[in-house]
């Protein structure tokens, strides 16, 4: 039998209630049954700075780090602020694309999606991360994408991903990531 697919979850948000955090949680739920999805927490990063990469990097970048050299694939739930990803979210890809030469992010199977309150349901943000995610050569699969737009009336008051058809596009996206990762997977 063909061994568990690792999956890493990271959202680009720090909030509680954090609609992104939930899509997380409920692809947790929807993973196939030859995969696991653990979440990544991004909270505890500081700002990037060069100085403190060359004193020796803090705990917290070190373990996002390992977590990513672990996983076989990233799964990245990303808000949209201001026609972009948040900062947070740019500040862990600047962190994990650190020491170029060991980056964890190199040849990394990945898919991305994003869950907003507007009408665009992130599409810019995702753009741009695929683009920024050229850089640190993130392998991110194409299609099929997920936008999840109003997100408020997609999760009930407790996180849940209640909505049905975005349920099946999610649990579409996490079949089409295992597949993608088994095939850039050397044999
Ligand atoms: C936003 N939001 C937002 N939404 C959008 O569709 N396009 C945008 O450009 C922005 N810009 C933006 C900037 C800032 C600073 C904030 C705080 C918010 C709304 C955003 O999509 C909404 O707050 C999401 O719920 C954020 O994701 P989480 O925290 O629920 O995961």
């Amino acid at each position: 039998m063909e061994s568990k697919i690792k999956l890493l979850g990271i959202a680009g948000s720090l909030r509680r209630t954090s609609f992104n955090h939930a899509a997380l949680r409920a692809a947790q739920e929807l993973v196939p049954a030859d995969a696991e999805l653990t979440i990544h927490d991004i909270a505890a990063l500081p700002f990037y700075n060069q100085d403190l990469e060359a004193a020796g990097p803090p705990v917290a970048v070190l373990e996002l780090r390992q977590s990513i050299h672990a996983a076989d694939a990233l799964l990245i739930a990303t808000p949209e602020y201001n026609h972009s990803i948040p900062g947070v979210l740019k500040n862990a890809i600047d962190w994990a694309s650190r020491p170029i030469a060991a980056s964890a992010l190199n040849g990394k199977p990945a898919a991305l999606l994003g869950a907003s309150v507007g009408i665009y349901g992130t599409v810019r943000a995702q753009l741009h991360l695929r683009q920024i995610l050229t850089a640190s050569n993130t392998y991110v699969m194409l299609k099929p994408e997920l936008l999840i737009t109003r997100a408020s009336e997609k999760f009930d008051s407790d996180g849940q991903l209640t909505d049905e058809t975005t349920r099946e596009q999610l649990q579409t996206l996490l079949a089409a990531l295992v597949a993608w990762t088994r095939r850039l997977q050397p044999h």
